[in-house]
């Protein structure tokens, strides 16, 4: 008898749906096995305001269909120039849950992202007086630090000095890549915590150039060395509650990713749930796993805990080598044509 595992609905606390025809592409992914998903903002021209979010979000609830129960929970681009006015806004609108810190440059459409959070402490005040939290990608943008150490450069020089600046912002750093992320997250004020993607579970930088240039396992921040991997996986395993279940799922045209100049980003929403599973059932720690992508999340954020289950049993299937996208070009998922062992058998009531 194979063996089966059930667990509470899932959310996912950090997701790239995009929009248009891809949009409509890859939401059913997401659909299918998590009840609700904070949706990244960095669309082009990214979601500034309050009426942007709500119009996307009406976009992402047409493509799911009116039959999914997926919840979409709206995040605002934080701006240079955002104001505190957004700010209390965004708070007093339930479907709108954080606000996007991208340092200008960074990654995916972050152009118009923070240039000098200096600039921004109105927006981060209101912020801190109305509970709203502050979704971060944690990486300096300087071009003389090493790329590698870009996340720890921007704890250090950005992110403590923020925290003790403000004291009861919230603050998640957005899909962790280091040991030094996850000692500051662990040992940080109340208020703080961190998504972690099943990449920076499963995969070090040795996977960038196994056998060549692998440009399908490209995100950002990058992939890091083993002994920082060993420190993310041991975060997410633990389920302890500053850590919770995000995916970056960020689809990217084939064409975009195997190019001279490839666009960051990893596919991962087609066994989204079902890559957790497997990594935290190698590591013995399936018991674990409700914690981290159903609990913890929820708790942090102020939200209920989803009601239904997700039943799963350990099932080989295989990932498409190559998807729609909707627009004409194809999309590599994370493992393409690989075979995943875990595999979801049933989505019982939200
Ligand atoms: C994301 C994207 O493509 O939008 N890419 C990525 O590598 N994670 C942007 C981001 O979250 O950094
Ligand atoms: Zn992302």
């Amino acid at each position: 008898m194979s063996r089966t595992f059930t667990i509470i609905t899932p959310d996912d606390w950090h997701l790239h749906l995009r929009d248009g025809a891809m949009l409509a592409s890859v939401v059913g992914n997401t659909a299918r096995r998590f009840r609700r998903a904070i949706v990244m903002p960095n669309l082009t021209p990214p979601v500034t305001t309050v009426s942007a979010a709500l119009a996307y979000r009406e976009r992402i609830l047409d493509a799911a269909g009116v039959d999914t129960p997926f919840v979409p929970l709206m995040t605002l681009y934080l701006t240079d120039n955002t104001p505190a006015a957004e700010i209390h806004a965004a708070a007093s609108e339930p479907a709108v849950q954080a606000v996007k810190l991208y340092p200008a440059g960074a990654t995916t459409n972050s152009d118009s992202g923070v240039t000098d959070l200096a600039r921004c402490m109105p927006a981060l005040e209101a912020m801190a007086e109305t509970g709203l939290p502050l979704l971060v990608h944690g990486e300096v943008t300087a071009p003389d630090v090493d790329i590698f150490d870009r996340e720890r450069r921007f704890i250090d020089d950005i992110l403590e000095p923020l925290s003790q600046r403000l004291e009861s912002l919230k603050i998640v750093v957005e899909h962790i890549t280091t040991r030094d992320a996850v000692d500051w997250v662990r040992s940080g004020r109340d208020g703080i915590a961190a998504t972690i993607t099943p990449q920076h579970i499963l995969l070090n930088r040795n996977a960038l150039f196994q056998g060549g240039l692998r440009p399908h396992v490209y995100c950002l921040p990058v992939l890091k060395a083993e002994q920082h991997r060993e420190a993310v996986a041991e975060a997410a395993f633990s389920g302890e509650g500053r850590f919770f279940l995000g995916t970056d799922s960020a689809p990217h045209l084939r064409g975009d990713k195997e190019s001279a100049c490839g666009c960051a980003g990893i596919y991962s929403a087609p066994a989204g749930l079902e890559l957790y599973v497997e990594a935290f059932d190698d590591a013995g720690a399936l018991d674990r796993l409700e914690a981290f992508a159903s609990l913890n999340g929820p708790r942090f954020y102020g939200l209920p805990v989803n009601e239904g289950r997700v039943h799963l049993r350990e099932e080989h299937w295989q990932l498409p080598a190559v998807m729609p996208s909707g627009t004409g070009g194809e999309l590599v998922p994370f493992r393409a044509g690989e075979t995943i062992r875990w595999a979801i058998t049933g989505v019982d009531p939200q």
